[in-house]
């Protein structure tokens, strides 16, 4: 064992291997150096509690954190599932896999000599890595248009913890739009729960831009991912390493165009709302807005609205909601309860934009609605309204017509929702609220 314990680079790896009723343990020992593995110990089953004694006694050596530090506390391990020690321990994978005798057929051993393979090959099971373009890693230092190797470590907290905060947002012909908002927005999500972004607005930007132009697409979806970084496994944010930023291009896909045509249905979420300081943060722990998701497909409507334990309408997963009530006011949540929805704010300023002009000039105003407001919303809002609007990122302004299987109004959407739909849409390809990249 002298001569194995004097690389501590060395890999190991323990084997079972099943024949008959013989179970004997090898194990494996790789050096980086060399592309083969030599067995360099194997026993019968009544000979395992020795074949452990040495396989911790190798990763004692080569992985100094392991905590067992006497070959005494070792044996008291003898009694128990020894294969259960070693899975968790992660020294073997427990396979369920079973050749055609039944017997236990050992997981391959993946390495860097076969691991690019192995992602690319994931390509045929994901189908949806075709819609991915280009990804930005701080990580790997670089971009890439791969997407199989658009992968993130394991032990970034943003990956096991939800540790990290996003922004979604689309570029048309070449601009993006709100892009400021979104970084401003970023910046406020990061600030809230502690993590400091390295990057300034300049240097993300100039990232945004490079992944973008490399896709060589007018239009896209980008996120941008600013994680605690990697560290532990453990949930304490200060073993992380530091920060990592990650941005990504996806195809542009708009939502469905007969949706804006015949409205969408909304339906009350049993999920709880969050809690207002952590609606707020655009964090990666986006548990609830899933489960919202979720709940709409399994439930059958279109989308879901969640309400607080008041009764205030909040939002839906990942759309803000705004209404145009009985006496054709525009009203919004208040901010309190929702994530500043950028799509909505902005909506609502072109909205309040137009009135006044019209008013400056003393022109009686067509447009359908009156006043733009916040409010105190309640479930009767949404039953009352006139008009009811999901607006987001991806959706722009989307009529909705139905709430709990009720008719919204006539049921059919209204000019209001396509008058604002307009207005934003021409915003974004004039590029006023833009910055081209
Ligand atoms: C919870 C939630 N609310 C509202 C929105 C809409 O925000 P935006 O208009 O900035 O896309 C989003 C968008 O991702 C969201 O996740």
């Amino acid at each position: 064992m002298g001569v194995v314990c004097t690389n501590i680079n060395a890999i190991m790896s323990p084997h079972f291997l099943k024949t008959g009723k013989e179970i004997s343990l090898q194990i494996l020992y790789q050096m980086p150096q060399m592309n083969h593995s030599i067995g360099i110990g194997q026993c019968r089953r009544n000979e395992y509690s020795a074949a452990i004694l040495i396989v911790f006694n190798i990763f004692q050596f080569s992985h100094s954190h392991f905590s067992f530090q006497s070959p005494e506390s070792y044996l008291t391990i003898e009694s128990q599932n020894r294969c259960e020690i070693l899975t968790e321990f992660g020294l073997l994978t427990q396979s369920k896999l079973t050749n055609k005798k039944g017997n236990n057929v050992a997981l391959p051993l993946i390495d860097s000599n076969n691991l690019i393979e192995k992602l690319m090959d994931r390509k045929k099971t994901n189908p949806h890595q075709n819609q991915y373009l280009s990804m930005y890693s701080s990580w790997l230092g670089g971009i890439t248009t791969e997407a199989p190797l658009m992968v993130l470590p394991l032990d970034d907290h943003m990956v096991h913890r939800g540790d990290g905060v996003f922004e979604a947002m689309i570029v048309r012909n070449g601009w993006a739009f709100l892009l400021k908002e979104h970084l401003k927005r970023l910046a406020v999500s990061a600030s809230k729960i502690g993590i400091s972004c390295p990057w300034s607005e300049t240097e993300l930007q100039e990232i945004i831009s490079e992944t973008y132009r490399i896709t060589r697409q007018s239009d896209c979806f980008v996120r941008i991912f600013l994680s605690r970084g990697p560290g532990t496994f453990s949930v304490n944010p200060y073993d992380s390493i530091g920060p990592q930023l990650h941005v990504i291009c996806t195809r542009y896909s708009p939502y469905p165009a007969d949706k804006y045509l015949s409205g969408v249905t909304l339906g009350r979420s049993a999920i709880p709302a969050k809690e207002p300081w952590f609606a707020q943060i655009k964090s990666c722990n986006y548990l609830h807005n899933v489960l919202m998701k979720k709940e709409s497909i399994d439930q059958g409507f279109d989308f879901m609205v969640a309400f607080d334990s008041q009764g205030h309408l909040t939002e839906s997963a990942t759309e803000n909601i705004v209404i145009l009530d009985n006496k054709r006011r525009l009203i919004r949540p208040e901010l309190d309860f929702i994530l500043k929805g950028t799509t909505m704010m902005r909506m609502l300023e072109l909205a309040r934009q137009v009135l006044q002009k019209r008013n400056q000039i003393g022109e009686p105003t067509d447009f359908g609605y009156t006043q733009v407001l916040q409010g105190s919303l309640r479930e009767v809002d949404i039953t009352s309204a006139h008009e009811v609007f999901l607006i987001g990122t991806t959706l722009n302004v989307l009529p909705v017509t139905r709430f709990q299987k009720k008719k919204i109004g006539d049921g059919m959407p209204g000019p209001v929702g396509k008058f604002l739909g307009r207005l934003l849409e021409e915003d974004i390809l004039r590029g006023e609220s833009s910055i081209m990249l």
